[in-house]
């Protein structure tokens, strides 16, 4: 097996977090690439692109992730979400290549209060989350060879996601308000892309330890975005802003977001023998890591 990796919507969070740490890894061959350089919606584009590199694995970080825009996008959000993770997975299972593929908490409807196992029922309540649970449906249909892993709430040093808004809102004003009754695990993408890396290695070294299938990965224990808002401000510093508690129906929206999304990690660890940090170490780990500010 080569240990040529192929990583699509590499100019995203999770993209970003695995360029970062590629350097760490020498014996390892990433090929990064974005929609400029290959748009997984493009059949033709993706199979002449795996047929010329030949990569050993695909870690698809490539997705439509603006929640609130699926609504009014549903062609768009299908399309990246649901259609172009069945066109990499028929590619892989053409090329013999392993494909790793991100979904979302977002499958679950959250009217649970236990954390979700990988053998709970979905039940997405919004478009983005019924394209991506289509997506994890279509990858299952068209091979045996993949890896989904389930994540939730995305945070990282780049992009668009709650960390960066809450200090750049709390830089600004004395006071901000914040949903206190969804409860998740924040999850920082560096962490997430190092269990893919982990997973990628242990593969090449012992292919037999390769274990397919759904998985749940986020850094461990939960809170409301609310307390994670706290959270952020106490760890940044920031003194000069008080986080006031609200519940959904002050922001009114198109989407109905689960109200506990918290998932069970119990799988990813014991199959992968995965140590997984606690939420709040690596927030800190974010927060303080020196770019971030
Ligand atoms: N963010 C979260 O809180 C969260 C929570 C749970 C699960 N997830 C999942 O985790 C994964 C990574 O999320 P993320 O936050 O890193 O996403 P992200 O920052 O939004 O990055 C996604 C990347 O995919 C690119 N992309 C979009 N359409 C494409 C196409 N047709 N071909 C190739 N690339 C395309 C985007 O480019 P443009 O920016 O130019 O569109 C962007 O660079 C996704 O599968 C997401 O669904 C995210």
């Amino acid at each position: 097996m080569n240990s040529k990796i192929l990583v699509t919507g590499a100019n995203g969070q999770l993209g970003n977090e695995l360029r970062r740490l590629c350097k760490n890894f020498p014996g390892l061959e990433f090929i990064f690439t974005d929609v400029d350089m290959l748009d997984i919606t493009n059949p033709d584009a993706v199979s002449v692109f795996m047929e010329a590199s030949k990569p050993a694995f695909v870690v698809n970080c490539a997705a439509f992730t603006d929640v609130e825009g699926a609504e009014d996008n549903v062609k768009q959000a299908r399309k990246v979400n649901s259609l172009a993770p069945q066109v990499l997975a028929a590619s892989c299972a053409m090329q013999g290549a392993f494909l790793i593929h991100v979904s979302t908490d977002y499958v679950f409807d959250g009217m649970s209060n236990v954390p979700y196992t990988e053998n709970d029922a979905t039940n997405p309540t919004s478009v983005y989350g019924s394209s991506k649970l289509e997506g994890e449906e279509k990858i299952k249909s068209v091979s045996d060879d993949y890896i989904i892993i389930r994540t939730s709430w995305l945070y990282s040093e780049y992009g668009s996601n709650f960390t960066r808004k809450i200090i750049a809102l709390a830089r600004d004003k004395d006071k901000i308000e914040v949903v206190d009754d969804q409860i998740g695990s924040p999850t920082y993408a560096r962490d997430l892309a190092n269990c893919i890396i982990d997973i990628i290695i242990k593969t090449i070294l012992n292919p037999v330890a390769y274990v397919p299938g759904i998985f749940h990965y986020t850094n461990q224990g939960s809170r409301s975005w609310c307390e994670f808002a706290k959270e952020i401000l106490q760890i940044a510093g920031i003194t000069t802003c008080e986080v006031i508690p609200v519940t959904s129906d002050r922001f009114p929206s198109k989407v109905k977001r689960p109200k506990y999304s918290v998932l069970d990690t119990t799988k990813i660890r014991t199959s992968f023998g995965i140590g997984i940090p606690n939420w709040r170490d690596s927030l800190k780990d974010c927060i303080t890591s020196a770019n971030f500010k």
